[in-house]
């Protein structure tokens, strides 16, 4: 039986490790992490991470051919391929911070396989989102994986393809060099990010000028060099991975001596970064130019729906301009803890994934948030509620109701485009909604 360890049971391991598991019976797949708690999780009926479908596919074959486990090194060892699925956050400190790839994690996996096991290196990046994981990994446009262009190099793609090729059509496995690979990754997420900041920024010219940005993203959509995906404009993106790509590579290009470049990639995260601004600031000035004391509900914390993972949310940016200029937030997410949201509020930029800078919350913030059961709790004595995150059930909230517990004037800001704008005018609110005339 071909044994597969993979190094890290986070979002990108757990899933892609309980897929193969699923796919290739014949396969026997431990999912390993250093993070006793996680590892528990994934042993439980409670999983570490919420991922629609995931928890059948990982009932079908735990206990079978898939196992989670702390024991590394037996794993490790006992492999005849490694997975390394471990967090690459932004650096904080030192020669690169806040742009280059962390690799303290990565290296820490790299000294956990057997130093007297000579192994050949691949790169095979992921392309999963999270939120459609499971669906991803069943049927992805692509898998990637980059080799040395040497005679153990090719040996060793192929054995991977092998291994992929138990579901996914050959066509469908590029195999390209080492680098390709790699910056195919940042590649794909940057040129991503790039559409969303585009579209964002004909928001704020729809806003300016009466158009409305659904219906310029259609239009353009339909033309079919463009493509009608992720044309969404929203309060801003967020996750793990896209902004910390763009950075990473940004450093790239500035160590590679290509200024241009780097400022051209730059420039889609600031891009973002106004996108989250301007929502604060509509807010603020919609509200008579101050929100302090004011009770405003936040429905949505999530950086996207169908996922507990708050990582990089603007959620975090929106809420800390909310916090400074003095308003009090009622936060409510379908999917994430309050010890969640009080420990994201409290985090500086960038330090999400690392606990051990964690810091105590500034100084009442603590008292500025709370976090609530559900959207009417949160929108219940509230003088605004703006919306986060594009969860299914903000669209079919009773507002009617909603309005007659708030305080008058009862705003809505909708950062995800998600309420019926006409409909809400005319119970009484008064809307913002992102890129649609006023
Ligand atoms: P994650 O933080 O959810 O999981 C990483 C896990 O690795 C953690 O559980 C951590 O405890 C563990 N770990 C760290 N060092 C370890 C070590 N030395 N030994 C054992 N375990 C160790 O991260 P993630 O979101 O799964 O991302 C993993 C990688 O995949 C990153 O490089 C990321 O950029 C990439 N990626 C992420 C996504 C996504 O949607 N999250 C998608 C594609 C690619
Ligand atoms: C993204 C990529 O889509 C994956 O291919 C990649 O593997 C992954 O990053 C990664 O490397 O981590 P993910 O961040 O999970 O996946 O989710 P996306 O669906 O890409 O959404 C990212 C952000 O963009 C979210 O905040 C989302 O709300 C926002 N978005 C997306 C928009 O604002 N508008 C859109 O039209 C689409």
């Amino acid at each position: 039986m071909v044994k597969i360890c993979c190094i890290g049971a986070g979002y990108v391991g757990g899933p892609t490790m309980a897929v193969i598991a699923v796919k290739c019976p014949s396969i026997e797949v431990a999912v390993v992490d250093i993070s006793i708690s996680r590892i528990q999780a994934w042993n439980s009926d409670h999983l570490p991470i919420y991922e629609p479908g995931l928890d059948e596919v990982v009932k079908q074959r735990r206990g079978k051919n898939l196992f989670f486990s702390t024991d590394i090194e037996r794993h490790v060892a006992e492999a005849d391929i490694v997975f390394v699925s471990v967090n690459t956050p932004t650096k904080t400190r030192g020669l690169g911070a806040g742009k280059a790839a962390d690799l303290t994690y990565w290296e820490s996996a790299a000294r956990m396989i057997r130093q007297d096991c000579r192994r050949e290196i691949l790169s095979n990046p992921e392309f999963l989102a999270e939120g459609t994981a499971i669906l991803d990994l069943f049927n992805p446009d692509r898998v990637l994986i980059g080799g040395r262009e040497t005679s153990d190099g090719r040996k060793a793609v192929e054995t991977l393809k092998s291994v992929y090729a138990h579901w996914v059509p050959e066509d469908k496995i590029l195999c390209t060099n080492l680098w390709s690979a790699e910056l195919s990754k940042l590649a794909a997420n940057a040129f991503l990010a790039q559409r969303i900041s585009s579209v964002n920024a004909m928001s704020a010219l729809c806003e300016a000028t009466g158009a409305d940005v659904a219906q310029v993203a259609h239009a353009i959509g339909t033309d079919s060099r463009i493509g009608p995906k992720f044309l969404k404009a929203s309060v801003g993106f967020g996750g793990s991975c896209f902004q910390k790509d763009i950075l990473n590579l940004v450093y790239i290009c500035e160590c590679n001596g290509l200024a241009e470049v780097a400022g051209y990639w730059k420039q889609v995260i600031k891009v973002n970064d106004y996108q989250k601004s301007r929502f604060v600031n509509r807010v603020v000035s919609s509200m008579f130019n101050t929100v302090a004391g004011k009770k405003v509900a936040i429905l949505g914390f999530a950086f996207k729906k169908d996922t507990g993972d708050t990582r990089e949310t603007a959620a975090i940016d929106v809420c800390k301009g909310l916090i400074g200029d003095k308003a009090h937030l009622r936060i409510y997410d379908p999917q994430v803890s309050e010890e969640q949201i009080q420990r994201d509020l409290a985090l500086n930029k960038f330090e999400w994934d690392h606990p051990a800078h964690l810091q105590p919350p500034a100084a009442g913030a603590d008292k500025q948030v709370s976090v609530v059961g559900d959207a009417y709790e949160a929108a219940k004595g509230a003088h605004a509620v703006c919306v986060l995150t594009e969860w299914g059930e903000f669209k079919g909230l009773d507002y009617g109701r909603i309005y007659e517990g708030m305080q008058k004037p009862a705003f809505v800001f909708d950062g995800r485009n998600v309420v019926d704008v006409e409909k809400l005018r005319e119970i009484g609110f008064i809307v913002y909604s992102i890129g649609k005339p006023m």
